[in-house]
């Protein structure tokens, strides 16, 4: 049988480097898995409702889904081989998200590190922010899926996924796949470029601190260009004694295929200055494809397509899998 991925992208703000070496180049990796010569099933999904627990502008949601929906594409991945829908077209998500907040409990969800991160400080938080990891692990376990994709920063809620799944099995006889979390050994956690102790992300109030994928080529070489660096002249890799410098090489590395230690060896007794202006002129040419492709799909009618079918089939895995789940927990029995 088909190794089932799943994985999702909030569109709730533009898609940053981060997003795109911690998580989408994996995904179209994963279309084709030439190791294992195992046959993969991905499953992508625009998690809009996920977005929503903080607020959004309806007009500027409606765009960004359909730019994160282009730019799946315009990265190479391929519809006949990926089912890639949205969120919210699938009922079956909020359904099962709510049965999963009646199996998770105040204090596992309290323990949610991204929840302490995105309310701190804040007066008003949504309730859904709260229980949004309910809803993560309905997402996934629709689709009795076998191998999550992530970023480092998403392992948290993985494991509360397999918490949830393995609870409900016990409790109601054997109902999900219980999911193995995939994280890469480089790019996991791509940092920011003005604070490399923080993550790169795109709710970031501070725009220099992100590379986001649809910049200007003029913007990314300002960006990186002001990036923070380390106090010795060393273009060197050391997380401890380095780490905005070593995130640079990581994000180098990682944008031309070479290792590290290539890109290491090549700066070896040049200052930052050079290092800084190859890495922008080498992020340029990696994303200079990828927008124009994007400006391609987002201007067609393709992506509409893609989405609709997407949602269709999504939408037959889902529903037995919810209908399952109904039945386990006695509800809608009586119909029979
Ligand atoms: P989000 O932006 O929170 O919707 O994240 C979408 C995906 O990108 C998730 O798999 C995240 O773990 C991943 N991701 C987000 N930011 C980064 C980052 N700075 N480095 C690596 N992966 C990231
Ligand atoms: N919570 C993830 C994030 O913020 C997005 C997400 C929602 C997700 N549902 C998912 C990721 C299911 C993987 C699988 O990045």
């Amino acid at each position: 049988m088909a190794r089932r991925i799943f994985s999702g992208i909030q569109p709730s703000g533009q898609i940053t480097l981060g997003n795109y070496l911690g998580a989408l180049k994996q995904f179209v990796q994963l279309q084709s898995d030439p190791q294992s010569g195992q046959d993969l099933d991905p499953f992508y999904c625009i998690v809009d409702l996920h977005a929503i627990t903080v607020p959004q502008d309806p007009k500027q949601l409606s765009g960004r889904i359909l730019d994160l929906a282009s730019l799946y594409l315009a990265v190479g991945l391929d519809p006949t081989r990926s089912t890639l829908f949205v969120q919210s077209d699938v009922s079956a998500h909020s359904e099962l998200g709510w049965i999963l907040q009646c199996v998770g409990y105040m204090g596992e969800l309290s323990r949610m590190t991204q929840f302490k991160e995105k309310s701190e400080g804040k007066e008003s938080i949504l309730t859904g922010l709260f229980t949004y990891p309910a809803l993560m692990a309905a997402d996934i376990l629709l689709y009795q899926t076998d191998i999550v994709p992530v970023g480092d920063d998403q392992k948290q809620h993985l494991e509360l996924t397999r918490d949830l799944a393995e609870r409900f099995n016990s409790r109601f006889g054997e109902t999900f796949t219980i999911p193995e979390v995939m994280t890469l050994e480089q790019g996991a956690r791509i940092m920011s470029l003005d604070d490399p102790s923080k993550k790169m992300s795109k709710s970031n109030p501070n725009p220099q601190s992100r590379v986001e994928l649809l910049d200007t080529p003029d913007e990314i070489r300002k960006k990186i260009s002001r990036a923070v660096t380390d106090s010795d002249r060393e273009v060197r890799y050391d997380l401890a004694m380095k780490p905005a410098v070593s995130n640079l090489l990581v994000i180098y590395a990682l944008t031309t295929g070479e290792s590290v230690a290539d890109v290491e060896a090549r700066y070896e007794g040049k200052g930052y200055g050079d290092f800084k202006k190859e890495l922008a002129e080498a992020v340029v040419a990696h994303l200079e494809p990828i927008q124009a492709r994007f400006r391609e799909v987002r201007a067609s009618g393709e992506v509409q397509r893609v989405l609709q079918e997407g949602a269709q089939r999504a939408q037959g895995v889902a529903a037995q899998t919810l209908a399952q789940v109904k039945e386990r927990m006695g509800l809608g029995v009586y119909r029979r």
